[in-house]
C-alpha cells in the first residue's frame, strides 16, 4: 500500500492516478475541506487528516510499505513552510520509520542545495532531505524544476487575452517539467533499483528561456503575446508593503522572489539520467500543453 501526502494538489493527483492505473492500492492523506471527490472515483482509500497532527500522520501510516511526500505549504495552509514543508516531513520520516515502511519519496525543489537564505520554502526541504537521509529509510529525493500543471492556468489567461505576465528576466532560464512525467517518476522511484538511495535533479527535455513560454503558448493559440514584463524589484515593494501588516506573508514572499530572480533548470546531462533510469522520454512543454488545453 502507497500512502501519497498533498494527494489534491496539482503533482499528487496524478501520483494517485498512475498508481491506480497500475491497479496499486493508496491511501491519500486529505484535509476535510479539500476536494477529494476524484480520489475517490479512482479507487484510492481516503484518509482525513491534518499534517499538523502528529496522531493523523501516525495513523495513516499504519500498514503502509511506501510512502510518497507530495504535500506542500499552499495559500490554504497560510503558507507556513515551518509547519508544513519541514515539520510535518520530520514526523511522516518518523512515523514511516515505525511502520516499517520500505521506501520513502519525497519532493523536493531544484535548487534546494543553494542555500537561499531568504527562501523559508527551499531551507525547510534541504533540512528534511538531510534529515531523511540520516533516517535509515530506504529514500529518493526528486528536486524538480517548475511544473508545466502551473502554466495551465496562464495558458487559459493568455488564449482569452493574449497576455502574458513575465516577472524579472526574460533570459533566465528554465526547464520546466511535464507534471505527468515526475509523477510517473515518483512512483518508479520505489520500484527502481537505481533510484534508491538517490537524488534527481527532474526537469524538462529542454532548456527554455523564461520568454519563450509565451513564444509557445503564441505558437499553440496562433495569436500574439502581449508581454508584461515588471522588474523582480516590483515584489520587493509588494513584500516590504507587507511586511508591516503580514510577515508571515512577507517571509514567504522571499520564496516566490528566489524562484523569479534565479535559473532552474537541468542540465541535458540530468536530463539523460533521467530518461536513462526511468526508461522514459521526457516530455517538452509545448506537447504538455497541447494535451490540456483546448484551442
Ligand atoms: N509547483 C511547482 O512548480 C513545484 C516545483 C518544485 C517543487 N514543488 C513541490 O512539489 C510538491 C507538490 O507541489 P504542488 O504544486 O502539486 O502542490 P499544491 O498543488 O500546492 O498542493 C499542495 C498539497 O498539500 C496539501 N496540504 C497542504 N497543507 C496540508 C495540511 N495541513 N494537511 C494535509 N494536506 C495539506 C494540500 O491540500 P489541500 O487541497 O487541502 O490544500 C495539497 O494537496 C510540493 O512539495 C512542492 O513544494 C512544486
Amino acid at each position: 500500500m502507497f500512502l501519497v501526502t498533498g494527494a489534491t494538489g496539482g503533482l499528487g493527483r496524478r501520483i494517485v492516478r498512475v498508481l491506480r492505473e497500475r491497479e496499486m492500492t493508496v491511501r491519500t492523506f486529505v484535509r476535510l475541506t479539500s476536494r477529494y471527490a476524484e480520489l475517490e472515483h479512482r479507487g484510492a482509500e481516503v484518509f482525513i487528516g491534518d499534517l499538523q497532527r502528529e496522531r493523523d500522520i501516525r495513523k495513516a501510516c499504519e500498514g503502509v510499505q511506501y510512502v510518497i511526500s507530495a504535500h506542500g505549504s499552499n495559500e490554504s495552509s497560510g503558507g507556513d513552510a515551518e509547519t508544513i514543508d519541514y515539520q510535518a516531513n520530520v514526523e511522516l520520516i518518523e512515523q514511516a520509520k515505525a511502520a516499517g515502511v520500505q521506501h520513502f519519496v519525497f519532493i523536493s525543489v531544484l535548487g534546494v542545495d543553494r542555500g537561499y537564505e531568504d527562501a523559508p520554502v527551499f531551507k525547510a526541504k534541504r533540512a528534511v532531505e538531510k534529515y531523511l537521509q540520516a533516517s535509515g529509510l530506504n529514500y529518493t529525493i526528486l528536486r524538480p524544476s517548475g511544473f508545466a500543471s502551473n502554466l495551465l492556468p496562464l495558458a487559459e489567461r493568455f488564449r482569452q487575452s493574449g497576455i502574458y505576465v513575465l516577472i524579472g528576466d526574460p533570459w533566465n532560464r528554465t526547464s520546466i517539467v511535464s507534471t505527468d512525467d515526475l509523477a510517473r517518476i515518483a512512483v518508479d522511484s520505489v520500484f527502481v533499483e537505481e533510484a534508491r538511495n538517490q537524488i534527481f535533479a527532474v526537469g524538462g527535455p529542454e532548456i527554455l528561456k523564461r520568454e519563450d513560454i509565451p513564444r509557445i503558448f503564441s505558437h499553440i493559440f496562433d495569436r500574439e503575446p502581449f508581454l508584461i514584463n515588471p522588474p523582480v524589484l516590483a515584489i520587493d515593494g509588494l513584500r516590504n508593503a507587507i511586511g508591516l501588516f503580514n510577515p508571515k506573508l512577507r517571509s514567504s514572499l522571499g520564496t516566490l522572489r528566489t524562484l523569479l530572480a534565479n535559473e532552474f533548470f537541468c542540465t541535458s546531462e540530468e536530463a539523460a539520467r533521467l530518461e536513462s533510469v526511468f526508461n522514459l522520454k521526457l516530455e517538452p512543454l509545448e506537447m504538455f500543453l497541447r494535451r490540456y488545453v483546448s484551442v
